[in-house]
């Protein structure tokens, strides 16, 4: 599909990988989107797509080059969603030039074995020209590997983003913003921020400030639609994810063997009510998909997490949510904690322990209970509630 004159969009989408890195579950899919630039004095793709769809990936990448050669194949970022297909372009296309940064030859070596001749190994703010198009390499560490940089046509104010910007969702035929409904894709982005970039808050902001005097007017970023009319909103919801602003509101992530600290949970969500918040979240972690918990974790600013002990520490689902939280940039959240045992009180204890970490402000004292709840237990995670809307 053509982009602009000589852009065109050579990605493909899909709709089978079961969990994303492995981890993360994608119910509409994903989109490996690789761009070919079909220029007057060279050819070249920016980004390749995951190697299993490779068969499909060169009639696309050969209908448009016809009997030219491919002159070049930009990495932006050498993640295998990404680079998967560089061995077999290497095959089909014996004299391409790889173009990436030091480290990205050195992965280039180390993930595929290919040899670095035949490559071009750029700096930060060299360039490239193709003919029409003039190309300019800006490397943006940490955005998503330490070798991730971006490529900017100059010459039509194409911003190749790698993975910043992007989204889960595969493409549903359109390609463009401007050709589609977008409101599914925004949830999107904001799950896969909090899943895939969450941990790097600093780089992404690092990185926008280096983008900030581009004239951007297309992002194509290696995952979900071309971004055209919505350019700011994407850049935004990056800006405001990586910057750890949020929305009032309050997620309630809890885990339960036999109901009790689910009732404690129910009664945080009732106080907070009570007292006016009207964003809440509540999510039972031995249900809900990490992903979607983290997403809504970044999108409001609130927190309260309840867990039973559990052989002597945490209950599984809820120190596997802490984890995940302390990986990542969210430190401005107001954190509530709320922990029942049966003989040996832990969990309180254990998550304290993990907000050392996360430097989350606590909201309250930690609530703690013995066995079952009662009437008092239940008032006092009503009371933890309502701290969240005063
Ligand atoms: Fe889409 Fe970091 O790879």
């Amino acid at each position: 599909m053509k982009l602009t004159g000589k852009v065109h969009y050579v990605g493909v989408n899909d709709r089978t990988k079961h969990r994303f890195e492995g981890l993360w579950i994608l119910p509409q899919g994903v989109s490996y989107n690789s761009y070919l630039i079909h220029d007057e004095k060279a050819t070249a793709l920016v980004d390749t797509v995951d190697m299993a769809f490779f068969p499909e990936y060169l009639e696309k990448i050969k209908a448009v080059l016809g009997e030219r050669a491919l002159d070049y194949v930009i990495i932006n970022h050498m993640e295998p969603d990404h680079s998967g297909s560089l061995a077999l372009i290497r095959q089909q296309f014996p004299n391409v030039k790889l173009v990436g940064n030091k480290k990205t030859l050195e992965m280039v070596q180390g993930f595929y074995g290919l040899d670095t001749e035949n490559t071009l190994c750029v700096a930060d703010g060299d360039s490239l020209d193709l003919g029409h198009h003039k190309l300019r390499f800006h490397l943006t560490p940490m955005l998503h590997w330490p070798e991730t940089m971006m490529t900017y046509c100059e010459t039509s104010h194409i911003l190749f983003s790698g993975d910043a910007f992007g989204c889960f969702g595969a493409l549903n035929g359109h390609v463009v913003d401007t050709e589609m409904d977008t409101t599914p894709y925004w949830s999107e982005m904001e799950r896969y921020y909090a899943a895939i970039l969450g941990k790097f808050g600093a780089p992404v902001q690092t990185g926008l400030r280096k983008l900030k005097d581009l004239d951007i007017r297309m992002i194509c970023s290696t995952h979900g639609p071309v971004w055209v009319n919505e350019v700011n909103r994407a850049v935004d919801t990056y800006r405001r994810f990586s910057s750890g602003t949020t929305t009032p509101g309050l997620v309630i992530c809890y885990g339960s063997m036999y109901g009790n600290t689910r009732r404690m949970a129910e009664a945080v969500a009732e106080g907070a009510a009570e007292a006016g918040v009207r964003n809440i979240v509540v999510h039972d972690l031995s249900v809900s998909q990490p992903s979607y918990v983290l997403a809504d974790i970044f999108r409001y600013g609130s927190l309260a997490i309840g867990s039973p002990t559990y052989n002597g520490g945490l209950f599984p689902v809820v120190e596997d949510l802490l984890k995940r939280l302390c990986g990542r940039s969210v430190s401005k959240h107001r954190l509530g904690i709320f922990g029942g045992f049966t003989w040996s009180g832990q969990a309180v204890k254990n998550m304290l322990a993990y907000n050392e970490k996360m430097k989350m402000e606590l909201v309250g004292e930690g609530l703690e209970w013995k066995q079952g709840v009662t009437a008092e237990t239940l008032e006092q995670a009503r009371a933890l509630g309502r701290l969240f809307g005063e």
